[in-house]
């Protein structure tokens, strides 16, 4: 399994580097773009399976944050976002650190409204160390709505994402329903 390989091994163009965010990288890019698109990963569908012992939780208590998992007929619309430059090479070395709790680089074809591209994606793949996998939308709420790390609440990585794809004006499945279901949790508890 390829985890954080080195950018050359995917023969990056440096002058023409787009990268796909379809999690944090949706809200808060913080990229140096020069261009950005509305873009659709097709095939892929956004799960809450990935740990995160370093953003959104400890290494004691791992938040959730997303990964992508193969959903044939599933588009996966995101943000493209093409890289100034002169940037590049400190941009990628950024990035690398912030997704290096288990996430493998890949390039994918993206479609946007102004034709294909090949993006840099961060794809969590099954198996990795900081693997979580699947488990019930509730089970996933509580556990995001008990999970903090230095980046800040797991609430807030879910609830913002859920925000800015409504925003783009994405299909948000199972964002929406986790989204849902920690709001339906904490009005339970204030209740009480
Ligand atoms: C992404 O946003 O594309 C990667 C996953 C994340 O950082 O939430």
């Amino acid at each position: 399994m390829r985890h954080n390989p080195s950018p050359s091994s995917l023969a990056l163009d440096p002058g023409d580097l787009w990268v796909f965010g379809y999690g944090s990288l949706v809200w808060r890019p913080d990229l140096p773009a020069v261009e950005e698109r509305v873009a659709v990963l097709p095939g892929m569908a956004r799960r809450f399976w990935q740990g995160s012992p370093d953003h959104r939780g400890t290494p004691e208590a791992p938040g959730r944050v997303l990964t992508l998992v193969e959903a044939p007929g599933e588009p996966c619309v995101g943000r493209a976002f093409r890289i100034r430059p002169d940037a590049v090479a400190a941009t990628l070395a950024a990035l690398d650190h912030r997704e290096k709790a288990g996430y493998a680089q890949e390039l994918r074809h993206v479609d946007t409204s102004e034709g294909p591209l090949r993006a840099l994606v961060y794809l969590a793949l099954d198996g990795n160390p900081d693997w979580l996998g699947p488990a019930p939308v509730a089970a996933i709420a509580e556990h995001v709505l008990r999970s903090h790390g230095p980046s800040g609440s797991n609430r807030e990585y879910v609830l913002r994402l859920d925000a800015a794809l409504a925003e783009v004006g994405a299909p948000q499945g199972h964002v929406a329903e986790v989204a849902h279901a920690i709001r339906r949790l904490e009005e339970r508890w204030t209740q009480r």
